[in-house]
């Protein structure tokens, strides 16, 4: 894909708004005892007009740049497009963390080209860090390329794990006892997104979570790719890309160990 087909421009336009709406994001953490958190599922999934503004402030952007593209976003859904091309973004995730002062959040911006990750953008306002990758052109974090470490297993490094009320404490716990059981150990921050990220940089060796979003791990899945990992199919194709799939990224040392636990 090349300059002609739009992926340049499209990548270089999402570095910028990734900025533009972490820095947003910023502001309302930093005065986040004034905000009203709502729940929606349950009353651990939370919400606030941080998610809300972040997110019509990015689908803005996007229209008024890229108006044939298609947009999925958490808060306010999904728009068709006749591109090919659909932006797919989580104005913030990690909001538990985000609204309890944790700095474990993030804006995650995706790009699908005819359902294919083409652009991953994820932006860590706390800790000043922005991972972007496009496919063919490699991942980088705040501009230096990653490349994953081969000498790294399930025993040798930590394994992200994430989990929602999808998902059942049994089946939860039978995941990290099996990972547990390989000699692994378990990390979770609150962000899926972040931890997919974390992921592509070589500081987890995989992500695992059995019940997750499109906006949730298209720019992780992006990442993970560039940066020579590999990651199970998300479905994108009609109304599957409105649903949720497990979602697993790894070093490709510990794929087969991951995809085992999956299917246990
Ligand atoms: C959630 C986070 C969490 C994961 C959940 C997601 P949100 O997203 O990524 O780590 O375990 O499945 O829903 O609600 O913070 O955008
Ligand atoms: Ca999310
Ligand atoms: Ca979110």
């Amino acid at each position: 894909m090349s300059q002609e087909t739009g992926l340049d421009t499209r990548f270089a336009f999402a570095n910028v708004i990734a900025q533009e709406a972490g820095a947003m994001a910023l502001d309302y953490f930093n005065r986040r005892e004034t905000l009203v958190i709502e729940t929606k599922r349950d009353l651990q999934d939370v919400v606030s007009v941080a998610d809300r503004n972040v997110e019509t402030f990015i689908r803005q952007r996007v229209a008024e740049t890229f108006g044939a593209d298609g947009f999925l976003g958490e808060e306010y859904g999904y728009q068709e497009g006749q591109s090919g091309f659909t932006w797919v973004v989580d104005p913030i995730d990690g909001t538990a963390p985000f609204v309890n002062g944790m700095a474990t959040w993030c804006v995650s911006i995706a790009v699908l080209h005819r359902g294919v990750p083409v652009i991953g953008m994820i932006n860590v306002p706390c800790d000043d860090e922005l991972y972007a990758a496009a496919a063919g052109m490699g991942a980088s974090l705040n501009g230096k390329s990653l490349s994953l470490d081969q000498s790294r297993t399930l025993q040798n490094a930590m394994t992200g794990i994430g989990c929602n009320t999808y998902v059942t404490p049994q089946r939860v716990g039978a995941i990290i006892a099996a990972l547990l059981g390989k000699g692994g150990n378990f990390i979770r921050n609150g962000s899926g997104a972040l931890m997919l990220a974390y992921v592509a940089a070589g500081r987890l060796v995989g992500y695992y979570e059995p019940h997750m979003r499109a906006w949730d791990c298209m720019a992780g899945y992006c990442l993970v790719k560039e940066a020579g990992g590999t990651h199970l199919a998300f479905p994108t194709e009609g109304e599957a890309l409105l649903q949720g799939h497990p979602v697993l990224a790894s070093n490709q040392t510990v794929y087969a160990d991951l995809l085992a636990i999956h299917a246990d």
